[in-house]
């Protein structure tokens, strides 16, 4: 032996065994990451109480009119989406698959309309500064924040009739369904 060969041959294998790890944790921290939940419909609500709700389920208006969109990234193909294939039927947000560095954040009112100058990454809704009305429209067909700055093409550009599209703000206002909430 040489002595020059410094790297010993369980190096690569340790290295790894570290990044399979990184992958877990990474899988498991921040808003809820749940592959099944795309297919699963165990926490719909039964029935719509709204058209707003009807169109975040479905992407079809209560009259029957499909909500377009354009973009969203393979996710879109693959899944066919509605609101809440992406952002939840708990509307708190979650990771996208495959691309699961890219987070579908929560849509709450308090992550939408609150203040939120704490360390917001980690909640998954962006260092935006409030929504409102106008904004917030902007955001579900533009594609643009609050700020003036372009969301991830994963997010896609929605177009839906204007009394539709007021419906869903309405619905995004309104608080979480406790029946929405998966049960953990
Ligand atoms: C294919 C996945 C996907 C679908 C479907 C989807 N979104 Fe998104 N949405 C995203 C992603 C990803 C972002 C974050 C983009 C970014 O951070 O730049 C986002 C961001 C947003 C934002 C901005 C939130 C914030 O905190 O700034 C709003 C509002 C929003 N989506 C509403 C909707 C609505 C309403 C629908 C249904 C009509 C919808 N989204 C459907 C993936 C999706």
């Amino acid at each position: 032996m040489s002595g020059s060969n410094k790297s010993p041959s369980w190096l690569p294998v340790m290295v790894g065994g570290i990044v399979l790890i990184a992958i877990v944790v990474i899988y498991n921290r921040g808003p809820s990451f749940d592959i099944g939940s795309n297919s699963g419909r165990g926490n719909w609500p039964e029935q719509f109480q709204s058209n707003g709700e009807q169109i975040y389920f479905t992407a079809r208006s209560s009259s029957g009119i499909r909500i377009n969109a354009e973009g969203g990234g393979m996710h879109m193909q693959m899944y066919q989406s509605s609101c809440v294939s992406c952002h939840g039927a708990d509307r708190q947000g979650r990771r996208l698959m495959p691309r699961f560095w890219i987070t579908a954040p929560a849509l709450t009112p308090e992550s939408l309309f609150g203040g939120h100058d704490d360390n917001s990454e980690k909640d998954g809704h962006g260092d935006h500064i409030k929504y409102d009305a106008v904004t917030l429209k902007r955001a579900i067909t533009g594609g643009i924040d609050p700020a003036g700055n372009s969301l991830d093409r994963e997010m896609p550009r929605w177009t839906m009739w204007q009394g539709d599209l007021a419906d869903l703000i309405m619905y995004l206002k309104s608080p979480v369904q406790a029946s929405s909430v998966a049960v953990k």
